[in-house]
């Protein structure tokens, strides 16, 4: 074992010889700890501070796999990226090996994204411990301790402190990468389908805009390519489609798929067999399996040059106006491979036929492909599939980063992936693949887009509505409720399902989602300077209630409420035919944001929720900056900005820049300040601007005290005293943001 103290709080531990394809962790300086260490006892590593103690039992290399066995008291589990379940993961266990399986039951391990990180709370102490292993890896998770093991000759592992959460998650994003600012626009709706024709494309872009309907983004799904070949187009979306989308003020968002179609009349397989750019099997021929268009070749990504000719072909996308890349299928999902083709051949002694083999879905066991394919890296070294598969998606997502360099220099990209690994928030923002339209479902990507947050990965959304099955009014309504609060707001579902668009149900339901779109929509300032910190800190926009209080062990079972941003707390209904929820409000005071009511909070209380509202509460002391709804972000040059100050003295930030370009890495863009406080005859504002990089788009500036005494007369900003009047029960100035700073 060797033990090797890193910048601040982080310790590496090596045991045995364990090898990666590629480095994910990279130098970062964490502030440095005094009562946290790891040292090597009788051999035995042991990790402690004043609450911690682990201790090292055992180490073990059998069959292939190398384990080492860890003792503590009481421990609990957080984070391991995306998984089903509950947020405490205590009595689990998972494998980490990036797989398609499209039903998600409650128990199904694994997942499409391997993350293996997870932060350990024990006593008043969280530590963060990162298995740094590109290979298949497992976890095993007791009360009192827990075993890590990877398919390798060894594995190292990183230790990271905290004391609280926060700071492990920062320190944890520090060495694996935060995520960079997405353009603005892919904070709005997006609206999906499996899969929109021309017409209907266009036909749901109108619509959105003839009934008031904000969205940003448009998706295509496999059918807008020609035979599912991977950058080609159907001819009738040749001519003047994105344009459409373009005028009315959508972007286009296009799936990728990895899988190469295997066709000698098509230039980028011929392109990709010029390189020798494919996966081999064990024969060194190129490595075969079936997705949408057939039997496909697979891109070796563990190679720079291949990424670059992967780059490179999606100017057949860019040139025609694609925004974004949706990564899918990345894990890689194959549905079938050659060997096994011949192998049920055998069995069933007749040819299969591979299209009714292509369309069933994930047949393939993905813990079989490990041994069958190849990658080589750049140094010609030969490495087993099991150990590139979970940073397959990683580097296709590095690689498609590099097509947006190439192709649209100088702006934002905007990358969605299915899988991925630790630090694919570098890259891409995740959704959560094929859920249903289910209510458990509804329920259950609380806690899974929080393990993620948890793990890395703040930009997290899920299918709204639902992927597989048929959603229904109700079920829609809230979805779109909760969805409007998750950081990722894509509604998308399964081709052969009922339709589920806003106005999929009658009236009643579109008015509900037309609502907290807008919302949505209203709290972008808000919203922004969440992803923000995001950026800045690795800090995630949705996180568990926990993270308020870490020492409250009642917390670590709140699977269904979480705090959006730092102040706005959001309990949704999961269950049909339910007008009310008990909402457990967290410590200090908290305001329902629908009436303004105020709950003191470590209770829990009653609370009505009738289908067209979701409970939503503001924490005493916070700043929400607001604008008017549009139709889609950045619709208008200047933007109002409206300040709801809930409580007596309270402090916000507000984050803001061009949302399009890399200015903002270069200090262009604005970080405000604003601290109210209380004397007895009134308010006092001050707005500082912690940073000065950009004009600007918040010109009218209108701040409302929410239920302000009526006996408040005067309010100073910035020291001076300014006209104030009041609107109903909230007390109100208004000014120019240029006139005060
Ligand atoms: C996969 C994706 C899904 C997509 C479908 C067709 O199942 O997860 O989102 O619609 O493939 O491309």
């Amino acid at each position: 074992m060797k033990i090797e103290k890193l910048d601040g709080s982080i310790f590496k531990v090596t045991y045995g010889m364990p090898q990666n394809p590629i480095e994910v962790v990279q130098k970062f300086h964490a502030n440095d700890v005094k009562d946290f260490y790891c040292a090597q006892e009788n051999n035995m590593l042991i990790v402690k501070d004043k609450e911690i103690l682990i201790t090292q039992r055992s180490e073990d290399f059998k069959n292939g796999i190398f384990s080492v066995d860890f003792s503590c008291k009481e421990a609990h589990f957080f984070g391991f990226g995306e998984k089903m379940g509950y947020l405490d993961k205590r009595g689990r266990n998972f494998k980490m090996i990036n797989s398609d399986f499209p039903l998600h039951t409650p128990d199904l391990d694994p997942m499409y994204i391997s993350i293996p990180f997870f932060i350990a709370i024990i006593g008043k102490s969280a530590i963060g411990i990162f298995v740094d292993s590109t290979s298949y890896s497992f976890f095993n998770l007791r009360e009192d301790g827990f075993t890590l093991s990877a398919r390798d000759e060894g594995i190292t592992m990183y230790f990271i402190y905290g004391p609280d959460v926060k700071n492990v998650i920062s320190t944890f994003t520090g060495i694996v990468g935060r995520m960079e600012m997405p353009p603005a626009w892919a904070i709005g709706y997006q609206q999906s389908r499996w899969s929109y024709s021309k017409d209907e494309a266009i036909e749901v872009a109108k619509k959105m805009r003839q009934k008031d309907i904000p969205c940003d983004v448009i998706y295509l799904d496999i059918d807008y390519m020609d035979g599912y070949r991977v950058f080609t187009w159907k001819n009738d979306f040749e001519n003047g489609f994105s344009d459409q989308l373009h005028n009315m003020g959508f972007k286009l968002v296009t799936i990728v798929d990895p899988g190469v179609k295997i066709d000698q009349n098509y230039d980028i397989y011929r392109s990709a067999k010029s390189i020798d750019g494919f996966v081999k099997d064990k024969e060194g021929n190129d490595f075969t399996g079936y997705v949408w268009p057939g039997r496909c070749n697979f891109p070796d990504f563990l190679r720079s040059d291949v990424r670059e000719w992967w780059a490179r072909s999606h100017r057949a996308l860019f040139e025609k106006g694609v925004d974004g890349i949706w990564n899918d299928m990345n894990e890689p999902a194959i549905v079938w491979t050659d060997s096994k083709t011949k192998k049920v051949s055998e069995l069933f002694k007749r040819e299969i036929d591979f299209q009714i083999l292509g369309e069933a879905k994930s047949l393939f066991s993905q813990d079989d492909a490990g041994d069958e394919a190849f990658h080589k890296d750049d140094s010609g070294k030969i490495w087993p599939h099991y150990k590139v598969r979970n940073i397959y998606a990683y580097l296709e997502a590095m690689s498609t980063k590099r097509a947006f360099e190439i192709h649209k220099p100088g702006k934002r990209p905007f990358i969605l992936t299915r899988s991925g690994f630790a630090g694919i928030q570098k890259y891409a923002a995740v959704w959560t693949g094929d859920n249903s339209s289910w209510w458990e479902h509804l329920e259950i990507e609380m806690p899974i887009s929080m393990g993620l947050g948890l793990s890395g990965v703040a930009f997290t959304g899920a299918d709204v509505g639902g992927f597989g099955g048929d959603a229904n009014g109700e079920l829609l309504a809230r979805w779109m409720e909760m969805g409007s609060f998750f950081p990722f707001f894509r509604n998308h579902s399964a081709i052969g399902t009922a339709r589920q668009e806003p106005w999929s149900f009658g009236e009643k339901i579109e008015e509900i989602a037309k609502k907290y779109i807008k919302l949505r929509y209203a709290l972008f300032p808000y919203i922004y300077t969440a992803f923000y910190f995001a950026h800045k800190e690795g800090i995630p926009i949705i996180k568990p209630l926990f993270m308020l209080d870490q020492n409250n062990k009642d917390l670590y079972s709140i699977n269904d409420e979480f705090v959006f941003g730092d102040s706005i707390l959001v309990a949704p209904v999961t269950r049909p035919n339910t007008t009310w929820r008990t909402v457990y409000i967290p410590k200090d005071k908290w305001i329902d944001m629908r009436n303004g009511n105020i709950y003191e909070g470590d209770h829990v209380y009653k609370i009505d929720a009738p289908l067209e509202e979701i409970p939503i509460f503001v924490k005493d002391g916070s700043i929400i900056f607001k604008t008017d709804p549009l139709n889609y972000i950045f619709e208008r040059e200047k933007m109002n900005l409206y300040v709801d100050v809930y409580g007596n003295s309270a402090i916000g930030y507000l984050y803001e820049d061009d949302g399009e370009t890399l200015g903002y890495k270069d200090g262009q863009y604005n970080l405000y300040e604003f601290a109210i406080g209380s004397a007895v005859d009134g308010y006092t504002i001050g707005i500082k601007r912690l940073h000065n990089g950009y004009s600007g788009r918040y010109d009218n500036v209108k701040v409302k005290f929410l239920n302000a005494p009526r006996m408040i007369t005067k309010i100073r900003l910035n020291g001076k005293e300014v006209e104030n009047h009041f609107e109903g029960k909230d007390l109100v100035i208004e000014f120019q943001m240029k006139d005060v700073i």
